[in-house]
């Protein structure tokens, strides 16, 4: 049977630096599946989304979702339907973010605080696998922050957070990527990710794979 992960880029920018990282990551899984010959071996599906694809209005703190049905009234008007079912019905959730002013984006924020009745309905996300990946315009540009605010928001949410086994001592656990590269004014283009931050995703994508089997 196969597994999905849904692999979310947080970016309005759709072809930018966390999408080329997010590609990185759904091209390795595919590799993976083609490579394994064995059938006992579960092919895993990436669905790879952009939320700026998506509406999501601001959660205005109504706390209807505390009570029974746990159902969000803006969810009548935005695409947040659509967003919680890709997430109820995903094994693994990956979410993509650069920085903004060191914290994720507001299309990020939206998802977060409108997920929140997929918490109120006893934790409809626990048990899910999930992984941040992280962009920053600078190399002092705030990753381990939103990297930080997206491990906590999937703890809170009861999700299990994998990191990535790569090499013990070159690599980390979760991809970033930063558009600064060592100068002070020479920036990356979203096709030039470096060897590092595509290591970082590729053996992200295969612990992603042994889990998930
Ligand atoms: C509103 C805004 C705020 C930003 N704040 C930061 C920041 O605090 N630190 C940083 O390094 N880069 C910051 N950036 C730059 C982005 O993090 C960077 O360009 C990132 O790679 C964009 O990812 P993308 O190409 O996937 O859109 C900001 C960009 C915008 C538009």
């Amino acid at each position: 049977m196969a597994k999905t992960i849904l692999l979310i880029n947080g970016s309005p920018r759709k072809k930018g630096l966390t999408n080329s990282l997010c590609q990185i990551f759904a091209e390795k899984i595919g590799n993976l599946n083609l490579q394994d010959t064995d059938a006992k071996i579960t092919d895993i599906i990436v669905e790879q989304i952009a939320l700026g694809d998506f509406s999501i209005a601001h959660c205005n703190a109504c706390d209807i979702c505390l009570r029974k049905p746990h159902i969000c009234p803006l969810n009548a008007d935005d695409d947040m339907d659509a967003l919680a079912k890709k997430m109820r019905d995903a094994d693994a959730i990956i979410i993509g973010s650069p920085s903004y002013f060191s914290s994720v984006t507001g299309l990020v924020k939206d998802l977060i605080d409108r997920s929140r009745p997929l918490k109120m309905a006893k934790y409809e996300l626990k048990n899910k696998y999930f992984a941040p990946i992280v962009t920053a315009g600078l190399r002092a540009g705030g990753l381990n922050s939103v990297q930080n605010s997206l491990i906590q928001y999937a703890l809170i949410q009861g999700m299990i957070v994998i990191g990535a086994l790569g090499h013990p001592v070159l690599m980390s656990n979760f991809p970033t990527e930063t558009g600064q590269k060592l100068d002070l004014k020479d920036f990356r283009k979203p096709e030039e990710i470096s060897s590092l931050a595509r290591a970082n995703c590729e053996a992200l994508a295969e612990r992603f794979w042994s889990i998930l089997q």
